[in-house]
């Protein structure tokens, strides 16, 4: 299905993220670790186990103990990887992870939503993690690796690991967008954290402007020089560029084709009353667009575009950061949404909403794909969106219609969806109704596109582009030796 050969030349590979490849399953003597389904690890995995690489990523578990530091970070091996699980306190979490991560790099770098909150008291613990993941990371590389680095939690690690294994290339992605010069200017520690990234060989983002507003920031801030696409520093020469995202197209369609799962998207159909469906999935996020989608759907029942009887909207919000504030306030907000919908609407026993607080398991999220009339998916501000993307790979019968917010990433490489702006209320349930009335025809020509750009372009395409672009990284002193003729 994919190249397993990997691009690296042999060298081992360092993977670093927040979370690990794993996660914890069954209690007491049943306890294990089992591997993490999503398109990430199932990329990155095979080119680990070939690499005999390293994973480093945080255990899952708050630790009560002050300082645990190192303890239960032995690494293991599990399913062919080597794991090297961070311990982190509880006082780690709070300022690490759902402080400086989740209350101030998310909404900053997501258009400032939610109002960033600018704490030194978060700023610190912030980077006494990343340099505690740099340090596991450089161990782990010995004499030298590539080092591939993930997401805003750790943008400081690259330059730490620099310092620490001079000897690896050093690769960095975002997953989430980099925000214009004139957002980021506000973070107190605008300089550190770019110099942080800037400790990279190749700096990946999902979009030309993300890694466009990334250097123009890099080149105001730091002493960094050069264009939008390389930079030089340090004596460096950097890359930052576009590697969108993708997902385990093949095995979404495979699952989708098996019986199972078709007999499981009929079960949805008929428990939902035959009635045509719109389908909403994602995590409970103030980014994602949870409450505008209700506003349109309301919006055509009002008008009487729509009516319960008919159609249903089901929404999918998983659990996400349950402890911020934001996330708690917006859990509250839709589900006061939807109970009112519902009493306003209902009908004959239909809910107009169907709404689950919960993860869906793999096959039944590929169910309700399937068993949608129209997926919305609807940010504010998104790096890529991975839903957007599993759907079209789930609809191997080439039917249903994609609405896509124009501010979410895939809405660049998903061309024939129904494109809205979130903040347009009207347009977005003008869009809807469109979708509910569009032809079998229109439907089929849309879908069958949609589904060959998300074949051509999966997430192992993603993983193997970036790795040779940083097998490749010219790395140390590379802007001191240009050729005579060129000078
Ligand atoms: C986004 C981020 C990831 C993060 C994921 C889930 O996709 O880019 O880094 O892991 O959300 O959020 P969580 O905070 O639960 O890890």
């Amino acid at each position: 299905m994919h190249d397993e050969s990997g691009a690296g030349g042999g060298r081992p590979l360092v993977v670093v993220a927040n979370r690990m490849p794993v996660r914890r399953a069954g209690e007491g003597d049943t306890a294990h670790w089992e591997t993490s389904p999503g398109g990430l690890v199932s990329a990155i995995a095979p080119v680990l186990r070939e690499r005999r690489g390293t994973w480093v990523g945080w255990n899952g578990t708050a630790s009560d103990e002050v300082g645990a530091g190192d303890a239960a970070a032995d690494a293991f091996e599990h399913d062919g990887m080597r794991i090297r699980p961070m311990a982190l306190t509880r006082a780690d979490l709070d300022s690490f992870y759902y402080g400086f991560s989740n209350e101030t790099l998310w909404p900053l770098y997501h258009d400032a939503i939610r109002f960033p909150r600018f704490h030194r008291r978060w700023w610190w613990p912030f980077r006494d993690v990343n340099e505690r993941y740099a340090r596991a990371a450089a161990e782990a590389a010995g004499d030298g690796a590539d080092v591939w680095v993930h997401d805003y939690q750790l943008q400081l690690a690259p330059a730490m690991i620099r310092e620490q294994s001079p000897g690896s290339r050093i690769g960095f992605f975002l997953h989430i967008p980099f925000p214009p010069e004139e957002l980021f200017a506000k973070m107190p520690w605008r300089r550190q954290v770019l110099e942080g990234l800037l400790g990279a060989d190749v700096i990946g983002f999902h979009t030309k402007l993300s890694a466009q507003n990334f250097s123009r920031a890099a080149r105001q801030f730091t002493t960094a020089r050069g264009s939008d696409s390389h930079l030089e520093y340090d004596g460096r020469r950097i890359a930052c560029k576009a590697f969108p995202i993708s997902i385990d197209t093949g095995a979404i369609d495979s699952i989708a084709r098996e019986d199972e799962t078709g007999r499981r998207a009929a079960v949805l159909r008929e428990s939902l009353g035959g009635r045509r469906i719109i389908l909403g999935v994602d995590r409970m996020d103030y980014t994602k667009g949870i409450d505008v989608r209700l506003r349109a759907f309301e919006d055509m029942l009002e008008t009487g575009r729509a009516s319960a009887d008919e159609v249903v909207l089901m929404q999918v919000a998983v659990p996400s950061r349950e402890s911020v504030g934001d996330y708690a306030d917006l859990r509250r907000t839709v589900e006061e949404h939807v109970g009112r919908i519902n009493g306003r609407f209902a009908s004959g026993g239909n809910a107009a909403v169907y709404y689950l607080y919960r993860g869906l398991d793999f096959r039944d999220l590929v169910a309700s794909y399937m068993a949608a009339d129209v997926m919305m998916v609807t940010p504010f501000r998104d790096g890529m969106n991975l839903v957007a993307k599993e759907f079209c790979a789930a609809r191997a019968d080439e039917d249903g219609v994609l609405v896509l917010s124009e501010f979410a990433g895939a809405a660049l490489e998903l061309l024939q969806a129904m494109l809205v702006n979130p903040y347009d209320i009207d347009g977005m349930s003008a869009a809807l109704d469109r979708a509910l009335r569009m032809s079998e025809d229109e439907r089929r020509r849309r879908m069958r596109t949609l589904r060959r750009t998300v074949s051509r372009h999966d997430v192992y395409r993603w993983a193997d582009s970036f790795l040779t672009e940083l097998a490749t990284a010219p790395g140390k002193d590379s802007t001191r030796h240009e050729p005579a003729a060129r000078a």
